[in-house]
């Protein structure tokens, strides 16, 4: 057996910690900095000849920083003649460019998964990709988990009543369909559309009966918070009650605290998929942890157990 090794680029450490706690075991030692003329340099301290290596890095600001230093760790640690070497990315960089839907546009997720592959990585782990095609991208093992049992377990607990599971968009209308049957809650969806290439989206009609009912939004991620200003306007005139909203990734711009505070939801629940600092939290922000998922995916990997299995336990 090889011997398992978790380490952490500068993304997302307070995460990787929590993870090796799960596990029980150290993190991996590694200098990593920065040097004047902006490369990046690492050094990993201890051995990983023939080990399991697994480095987490979400995605998050500044992204394309972040994803070089995955890029660079993985080559130091190939060239250190790790065994295995597996990139835990709970949020996928540039998970919404994963087609070529506009004349002359770049599918910059697939340029990733040739990166990953490249440098090294022989598997990846991921949470709620935005497009789960994304796991075609790449011709090693994608394991793509799910932060739904964690939130659904979450609002199980809260036994909100007459609660109605609701679409953001066309595109969630299947994530949602999924908490409702967990939830057994029926659902609505909303008609959002994009409007050009701007952060800008517009919510015009909504299938579903929301009237009189506590509203449950559900998506894979909040950037600006448009979405939700959007979807809550739109539940608010077809009569929602309370209204709620749950995603995995909470990339949380400067101007999504705000927006939240003053949209009128209930609460905003997220995951710690990728750092929610104090400065983004509003009141009415609740982070759940992905810590013990990803703890118990590295394991079965590690040990060749079935992650499927993971997600028939309780969350
Ligand atoms: C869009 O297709 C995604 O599923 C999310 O709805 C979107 O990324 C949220 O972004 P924002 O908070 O900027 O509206």
């Amino acid at each position: 057996m090889y011997d398992l090794k978790v380490f952490t680029g500068r993304a997302h450490p307070d995460l990787a910690r929590e993870v090796c706690s799960y596990l029980s075991i150290p993190l991996g030692q590694a200098e990593i900095k920065t040097f004047s003329n902006e490369n990046i340099f690492v050094r990993i301290n201890e051995s990983v000849r023939e080990a399991d290596v697994f480095v987490i890095q979400p995605s998050c600001s500044p992204v394309n920083d972040g994803l070089m230093e995955l890029l660079i760790m993985i080559d130091a640690l190939k060239r250190a003649s790790a065994a295995r070497i597996c990139a835990v990315m709970p949020y996928y960089p540039y998970a919404r460019s994963d087609k070529k839907d506009q004349p002359r546009v770049p599918i910059t997720a697939r340029l990733v998964a040739d990166l990953l592959t490249v440098a090294g990585a022989t598997r990846v782990v991921t949470i709620d990709l935005h497009a789960s095609q994304i796991q075609g991208f790449f011709n090693i093992p994608v394991d793509h988990l799910t932060a739904l049992p964690i939130i659904a377990s979450y609002f199980k607990k809260r036994a909100i009543p007459s609660l109605v599971l609701v679409a953001p968009d066309a595109g969630r209308a299947k994530l949602a369909a999924r908490y409702a049957e967990v939830l057994r809650a029926p659902m609505a969806i909303i008609d959002k559309r994009r409007i050009g290439n701007e952060d800008l989206a517009k919510a015009t009609y909504m299938v579903g009966d929301v009237e009189g009912k506590n509203a449950l939004l559900v998506d894979d991620e909040i950037t600006t918070g448009g979405s939700l200003v959007e979807a809550v306007g739109i539940l608010k005139d077809h009569g929602a009650k309370d209204i709620y909203f749950a995603c995995t990734h909470a990339v949380l711009t400067a101007e999504a605290t705000g927006r939240i505070r003053e949209s009128g939801v209930k609460e905003v629940v997220v995951t710690n998929s990728v750092p929610v600092d104090e400065r983004k939290r509003a009141d009415n922000i609740t982070v759940l942890s992905v810590g013990r998922l990803l703890a118990g995916a590295i394991r079965c990997i590690h040990s060749g157990g079935s992650i499927g299995r993971l997600f028939e336990q309780e969350w």
